[in-house]
């Protein structure tokens, strides 16, 4: 590990362990850091490996010294060559060791209650209880540093693009983005609370409005939602948003900004990032957020079954997907996926392993002797399917068919997170309402101050589910990285989208009122981006989970182990806040 600086000289130091080389022998140095492991060698003599955050070095030391495991030391002593015979390859220091060695211990260390060696893998709850060790380990210490790398490179693409750094309140009110929020009680005004914000996303509108033209922050969010691998409690957005420009606009700057990054992290740019309208991915992957790295796309085989008289083929659609060289998946697997595809709502999943006929192709499976010839061959032709593959088929609605195949082919054929390429892709077009609410009104599939898009808008009104609006996602590995959109400044236009969600002008000033207050006086045209930090760094880093890649997590119960928040208020203090405890519940 190396942090690519040449040296770290100070008063304490002559320089950092992992740099030592052959080019340092004879020379004097002072090193300070942890030790990482003792051994004894005979009577009177000890090897220490010294660890700091560029690496290990090999000190040998008197045998005699008071000196343990993560104590924290300063080492005086001449860089020598290795004895023939002892070197050691793996370590990137492995050719000198440090000799004739004056130690300090500088902190005494206690015995680590989470190994700090890479080998072992502690149990979660103590490495989150014991993080400031856990955050030792090479591993974190990379994944860390390369979340600064990212951090670096997007912030440098911003600049480069004229994007101005504006800090925005956490004390806030809340916002749109549909997740519950944390509420933070007033000291001040009993009875009232500040709410931490989802996003920055009133907030960098209004700087639109303020005439700032282009504006960015590395911005810390809280959304009070279920926790899972890629989401949690409390995380980062690189937030952005910009004057006087359209989709293509963002796309072009957030696309510079992400490749910068993958630069910056792996040596080389992805390629041009394609596009895909929401439609299209859902139809050929299953999902908004195609995994781009394998192909498996969704067939249609609706026109093979227009007449079927197969009852598990009567439905509004057919899919289809292949899984190379399937056939030879045993039946429990088969009925595995068969079980999976159910969980996910559908009527069923019907299979067919493609085996060699009397007359060429034929199948293998519950259904194919009631498959009439043409079907038989609809298959084959519209799947390309080949001796040895098996066809799994889902016969449902349009989006219920597709989704439950697209969850089938990650299941499938994904490779792991952080495996293969990185493979961005855009979405665009994105339906302007997903469903209905329980009140039965349409629900924003963004957010409200979304824009519809330009050739649906007079449709707003009478078929507001068809409508699509100028929202985009940035989706990496099959995640989604980010979202953003174009936003509506012009009031009549949000009245309208505000009427269709069902929001009455009250509710609307009510909640929102500061910003439709604001776009009274001049708002231009403006559109903006958030990206998940986390995530970015997440798959960048290749972990499943972006509590690796943060510095102090929660738990999936929203706990922090290291401090024990969230914690109990003393009486006084709930006083202060104009607070009662309730009782507790019986
Ligand atoms: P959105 O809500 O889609 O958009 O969030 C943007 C991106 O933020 C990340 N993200 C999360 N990461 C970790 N934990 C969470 N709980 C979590 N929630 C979201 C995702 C997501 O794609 N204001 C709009 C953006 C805009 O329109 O400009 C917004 O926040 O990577």
């Amino acid at each position: 590990m190396s942090d690519g600086a040449t040296d770290r000289a100070t008063s304490m130091r002559t320089g950092l362990c992992g740099h030592l080389g052959p080019a340092d022998v004879d020379r004097r140095v002072a090193l300070c850091g942890w030790v990482a492991r003792r051994r004894e060698h005979g009577e009177h003599l000890a090897f220490l490996d010294l660890r700091d955050h560029s690496g290990i070095v090999q000190c040998v030391v008197d045998g005699r010294l008071e000196v343990r495991s993560e104590d924290v030391v300063r080492v005086e002593g001449v860089v020598r060559r290795r004895p023939e015979g002892t070197l050691n390859p793996r370590l990137a220091t492995g050719e000198v060791e440090i000799h004739d060695c004056t130690l300090e211990v500088l902190a005494a260390a206690e015995t680590p209650p989470v190994p700090i060696e890479e080998r072992v893998e502690a149990d979660e709850a103590l490495r989150f209880r014991y993080r400031y060790l856990d955050l030792r380990r090479t591993k974190m210490q990379a994944n860390l540093r390369l979340r600064a790398t990212v951090n670096a490179a997007l912030r440098r693409a911003m600049e480069r693009n004229g994007f101005c750094e504006i800090e925005t309140p956490l004390l806030w009110s809340p916002t749109p983005e549909g997740a519950r929020e944390f509420a933070v009680p007033s000291r001040l005004h009993h009875g009232s609370f500040y709410v931490l914000p989802q996003s920055p996303q009133l907030a960098k509108q209004l700087l639109m409005v303020a005439g700032f033209d282009r504006y960015y922050q590395i911005a810390r969010c809280m959304r009070d939602e279920d926790t899972r691998a890629d989401r949690t409690l409390e995380f980062t957005q690189l937030d952005l948003e910009a004057s006087f420009v359209g989709q293509d606009d963002v796309l072009a700057v957030v696309s510079e900004a992400v490749a910068d990054a993958s630069e910056a992290v792996t040596g080389s740019r992805p390629g041009d990032i394609t596009r895909i309208s929401w439609a299209d991915a859902l139809d050929r992957f299953g999902t908004d957020k195609p995994d781009m790295r394998f192909a498996m796309e969704l067939v249609d085989l609706s026109a093979s079954f227009e007449d079927t008289s197969l009852r598990a083929f009567s439905a509004p659609c057919v899919k289809a997907l292949v899984l190379a060289g399937g056939g030879s998946l045993g039946r429990g697997r088969i009925d595995a996926l068969v079980d999976r595809a159910r969980a996910l709502g559908s009527p069923g999943l019907a299979w067919f392993k493609v085996v060699s006929g009397p007359d060429g192709l034929a199948f293998e499976s519950p259904l194919a002797a009631h498959l009439a010839e043409d079907e038989r061959a609809g298959v084959l032709a519209g799947t390309e399917a080949r001796e040895g593959d098996l066809v799994l088929a889902v016969a449902a609605d349009h989006d219920l068919a597709c989704k439950v195949l697209g969850s089938l082919r990650v299941h499938l054929g994904a490779p792991a997170v952080g495996e293969g390429e990185h493979r961005y892709v855009w979405v665009v077009d994105f339906p302007m309402f997903e469903g209905l609410d329980d009140a039965g009104n349409p629900a924003a599939a963004h957010h409200p101050f979304t824009m519809p898009h330009p050739e649906d808008l007079e449709h707003l009104e009478s078929d507001p589910l068809s409508v699509r609006s100028q929202s985009y996602d940035l989706v990496l590995n099959g995640w989604e990285l980010g979202s953003g959109s174009v936003r509506i400044h012009r009031a009549d236009i949000q009245r309208r989208v505000f009427d269709a969600l069902g929001l009455s002008p009250e509710d609307a000033q009510a909640r929102f009122g500061f910003l439709l207050d604001a776009f009274r006086y001049g708002a231009p045209p403006h559109a903006g981006f958030a990206i998940g930090l986390d995530r970015l760094v997440a798959i960048f880093a290749g972990e499943e989970s972006i509590r690796e890649v943060i510095a102090f997590p929660k738990t999936q119960s929203g706990a922090d182990l290291m401090t024990g928040a969230p914690k109990a208020l003393s009486e006084a203090a709930l006083s202060e806040l104009g607070l009662v405890r309730a009782p507790a519940k019986k």
